[in-house]
């Protein structure tokens, strides 16, 4: 066990918050400790919201694009779009500022709680709404029985598959690392449907998903209706089977392997999301980089961990690389800020760690877009964050600026 993480503390931040003789913790005595974040060495070639990982073979980049123009296909009820669902294509949520991106559209998921324990109600059609149908006798409701309702805002896909790529064990460790301020983490363990394997959840605002094939094949049946070889049982309109067979007038699954490419859709898309690049990072300015100390000092950086790295890769885009997401991965409960909604190993109060690379372009913030700025995002932070949301709001105006700087440059 390492007590590592309390000799990082500056003294004057763990006695009475951050107020020193000259009225905050001076800057001055945060010297750099081995292993505090440096930033991101940025990526050889530049790249923009939207580009292909740098260093591509031309097939691979032929994937991204084939897998791009799929993301981008509106569907039909011919193809088998619904009978319920929530868009007509990936990117018609996943727009910004590029395709695979973020946007402002929101999700339901709902539930009952009773005596403490979470029912997603799955026999009435839960625990995710469809909020479209082809026909409007499928209109899926929030079932009177439900008592809890969470928004989900889209989140975006950039560098997802570097994010993929770093091991379960990097992750297990840091839930296992002793941390200070009451801080924990827990790990999702997740069954990931295409490799029938138990894993390490990443991806989702629940960590509900460890591959990109897992999380995708399920957008196609939950978001859209399509049916696939890792989900082929179609979603029953609030749970009606009679009129699912009425109106779900495509075979199952809807989507199959093509001979010639040996691919599903699921797979193509998949193919977009993993060899695509981070999103740009700008360079730090004097005030950006005193923010990113702070970011450190104030334990943002215990949760929101700068750089994770790839395990060994046969490819060399994955190989050992720098992940610099700022995400332990990780599962906290962050009491009144948790969404109500238990999945998986993820209790009703916990949320992954977001990560925040790319959040200069990634707001309005949290899970359900309640806060229009990164400022507002912070103070809304609550249980095992409560310590450093505290020490984020004792900061010197000029402080929280700086911090505000670093997070809108990263
Ligand atoms: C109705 C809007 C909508 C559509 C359509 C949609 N998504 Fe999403 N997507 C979301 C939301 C909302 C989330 C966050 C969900 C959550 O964590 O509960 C998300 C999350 C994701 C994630 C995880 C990202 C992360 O940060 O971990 C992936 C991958 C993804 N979507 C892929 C797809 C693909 C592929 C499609 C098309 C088959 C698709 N999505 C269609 C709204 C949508
Ligand atoms: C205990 C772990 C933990 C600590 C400590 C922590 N955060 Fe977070 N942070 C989270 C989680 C979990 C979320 C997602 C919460 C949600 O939306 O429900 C989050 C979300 C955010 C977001 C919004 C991201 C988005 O895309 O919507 C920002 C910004 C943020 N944190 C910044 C900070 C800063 C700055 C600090 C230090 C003052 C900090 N966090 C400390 C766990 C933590």
């Amino acid at each position: 066990m390492s007590y590592a993480w309390f000799f990082r503390i500056p003294a004057c931040l763990l006695s009475i918050g951050l107020v020193s003789a000259s009225g905050h913790c001076a800057p001055e005595s945060f010297s750099r400790m081995p292993g505090d974040p440096v930033l991101a060495s940025s990526p050889a070639v530049s790249t923009q919201f939207g580009d292909p990982l740098p260093g591509l073979t031309p097939d691979q980049l032929i994937a991204f694009n084939v897998g791009k123009a799929e993301f981008n296909t509106v569907k039909t009820k011919s193809i088998g779009l619904g009978p319920i669902f929530n868009n007509n294509s990936c990117v018609a949520c996943h727009s910004g500022p590029a395709s695979g991106g973020s946007s402002t559209i929101v999700v339901t998921r709902f539930g009952l709680v009773s005596n403490g324990q979470f029912d997603p109600l799955a026999e009435l059609g839960g625990s995710l709404l469809q909020s479209k149908f082809t026909d409007p006798v499928c209109r899926e409701v929030i079932p009177a029985q439900a008592n809890v309702t969470a928004k989900r805002q889209t989140t975006p896909l950039f560098g997802l598959g570097l994010v993929e790529a770093i091991p379960d064990a990097a992750i297990r460790a840091l839930a296992l690392k002793r941390k200070p301020f009451g801080i924990q983490g827990k790990v999702s363990e997740v069954f990931d449907t295409p490799t029938s394997q138990t894993r390490v959840g990443r991806f989702g605002w629940k960590a509900q998903q460890a591959t990109l094939l897992g999380f995708n094949s399920d957008a196609y049946l939950n978001e859209m209706g399509i049916t696939n070889r890792f989900h082929p049982t179609e979603n029953a309109p609030n749970g009606n089977t009679a009129v699912l067979e009425t109106y779900d007038t495509v075979a199952d699954p809807e989507d199959v392997i093509d001979p010639q490419t040996n691919k599903g859709i699921v797979d193509l898309s998949t193919d977009f999301g993993k060899f695509l690049a981070p999103p740009p990072t700008t360079t730090l300015t004097t005030n950006a980089r005193r923010g990113q100390r702070l970011f450190s000092q104030i334990g943002c950086a215990i949760c929101h961990v700068p750089t994770l790295t790839t395990a060994s890769n046969a490819d060399p885009v994955f190989d050992r690389k720098p992940v610099n997401l700022y995400s332990d991965l990780l599962l906290h409960d962050m009491g009144t800020l948790g969404d109500g909604i238990a999945q998986g190993t993820a209790g009703m109060q916990d949320m992954k760690t977001a990560p925040l690379w790319g959040l200069n372009a990634s707001g309005p913030y949290l899970h359900d877009g309640r806060a229009a700025t990164v400022d507002e995002a912070i103070r809304a932070h609550d249980g095992e964050a409560a310590r450093t949301r505290d020490l984020y709001n004792r900061l010197s105006a000029t402080q929280q600026q700086q911090l505000l700087e670093f997070l809108n440059s990263i």
